[in-house]
């Protein structure tokens, strides 16, 4: 019934962020410390989840919807009350600009209320009875069972809850990890989750995936796994499971969404959305930009605005007004930038903007990489980070061929004024990829749109009603008459 297993060893959380001591040198600052649980304190955890469970009558599972409802509502209550800790959590834990943080929690926020009004609709239509053939049937929305939530370290709050709060809502029990790095920003919500949940509903474990999390998918007791990474780390975690037809997985996974910059494109909006697109939050999104196709007839004209776009972005830290560049946080993260951007220069590409690819402690100014060919790790990698690679091109035919035969299939961004050029391209992709953005940067949001991704980018979809669906199942009373 504990909330937190809190034993184990604490590991320090350290902040991306280095401060001058009093003589003028700088350190990365310690901002706490998070216990690292072993396998049997995480089979504690799911042992609490799979007790308040209990094969479908324990008291959450069977409570009325209504009053689940009431749960998440007053939990909600509490959350908006602790803003003010969380935002600050997220700019010193993983270097999140105060704009983009106020941004994340309210959304947060605006997600759980659009869940419960989803819900209460939902609830609405699985009441109806339907009379058929003689046989008056009633479909019911039931629990799964207990579900293991993680999400990722660069929306820590709002892509862990878009998976937690719905599987809370339609009544399973929950082991929750939080994400390797922002882990300290959900301890001012803890006392809301003890006040709100009855015990074992809701239980957060800390510590190493490979320590808590796979003894967890071996014990065969997780039922609905949902997480938000890469694939290989997904389908690792998918295979321990004893018995895989009975787990469900909701997958937010790899994506290396392309823009098509056709050569009729407004090159201002295209270059606005490019910087946007490829760099808010430092390029840390799964939905950002990560590859621009350019015709070669334009391709200098785009390359020259972009690069002068990119020069007004001034670095600085999270709290600073107007900041366009923060410290990122995923330790290991600019060595692996700075090996993609040698390998891609040792094959001829060249780094277009002043300053591009220059670091310093947690800092990568951003580089903007032309011309880019296949035969480079940026042209198929995720990055993940402030690198923009450029492929000019000639032929909208090897575009299309290239999204057709790519791995990942999230999303895809297309820049044109021609109707009918554009219309063709959309019709050739339509199938390959999960959205398509014309004249504007590939994104998650508004929230209720279905958010998923084809091939290798995702497992079943969340969105705000998708995810109530993705957390139950219709389940029938049928009646002769
Ligand atoms: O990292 C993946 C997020 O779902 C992206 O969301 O497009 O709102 O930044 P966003």
């Amino acid at each position: 019934g504990q909330l937190v297993i809190w034993k184990g060893v604490l590991a320090p959380v350290t902040s991306p962020i280095f401060l001058c001591d009093e003589t003028g040198e700088e350190h990365q600052v310690v901002l706490g410390s998070a216990p690292q649980l072993d396998a049997e304190a995480a089979h504690e955890a799911l042992h609490s989840a799979v007790s308040a469970y209990d094969k479908g009558r324990g008291l959450w599972p069977t409570m009325r919807v209504s009053e689940r409802i009431d749960r998440v509502e007053q939990f909600l209550v509490r959350m908006r009350e602790q803003r003010g800790e969380v935002v600050n959590l997220l700019m010193w834990e993983i270097g999140k600009s105060l704009k983009d943080a106020q941004k994340e929690f309210d959304r947060t926020c605006d997600y759980i209320v659009e869940t419960v009004d989803a819900l209460k609709e939902l609830d609405r239509a699985s009441s109806r009875f339907e009379l058929k053939e003689g046989v008056l049937g009633q479909i019911r929305r039931v629990p799964l069972g207990v579900a293991l939530c993680m999400g990722p370290y660069n929306y820590p709050l709002n892509e862990t809850f878009t998976t937690l709060i719905p599987a809370l809502i339609m009544g399973n029990t929950v082991v929750f990890k939080p994400a390797k790095l922002g882990v300290l920003l959900l301890r001012p919500l803890l006392a809301a989750f003890r006040d709100s949940f009855p015990a074992g509903v809701i239980n957060v474990i800390y510590g190493r995936g490979q320590d808590t999390v796979s003894p967890l998918m071996a014990s065969g007791n997780v039922d609905i796994f949902a997480f938000i990474g890469t694939h290989k780390v997904a389908n690792t975690l998918k295979k321990l499971h004893p018995r895989p037809h009975r787990l469900r997985s909701v997958l937010g996974l790899d994506a290396k969404n392309p823009a098509v910059v056709l050569q009729n494109a407004n090159l201002d909006i295209a270059v606005e959305e490019a910087v946007t697109g490829a760099l808010s939050f430092n390029g840390q999104r799964c939905t950002a930009l990560k590859l621009f196709f350019v015709h070669q007839r334009i391709v200098e004209d785009f390359l020259e605005r972009l690069s002068a776009r990119i020069g007004s972005l001034r670095p600085g830290m999270p709290w600073d007004e107007g900041v366009g560049l923060t410290p990122l946080p995923e330790p290991g993260k600019i060595e692996y930038l700075q090996q993609l951007l040698s390998d891609a220069l040792e094959k001829g590409a060249k780094v277009i903007n002043p300053n591009g690819g220059d670091s310093n402690h947690s800092f990568f100014y951003p580089a903007i990489v032309s011309p880019v060919t296949p035969e480079m790790r940026l042209f198929r990698e995720e990055q993940f980070g402030p690198l923009i690679p450029v492929v000019p091109y000639e032929s909208l035919h090897d575009v299309i061929e290239h999204i057709t035969c790519s791995d990942y299939g999230q999303q895809l961004s297309i820049f044109g004024e021609d109707p009918s050029e554009v219309g063709r391209l959309v019709d050739a992709c339509v199938n390959q990829v999960a959205r398509i953005n014309i004249n504007t940067q590939c994104q998650r949001g508004p929230d209720s749109y279905p958010f998923t991704g084809r091939k290798d980018s995702a497992e079943g979809t969340l969105s705000v009603a998708d995810a109530l669906r993705a957390f139950s199942i219709r389940s029938v009373v049928a009646t002769r008459f």
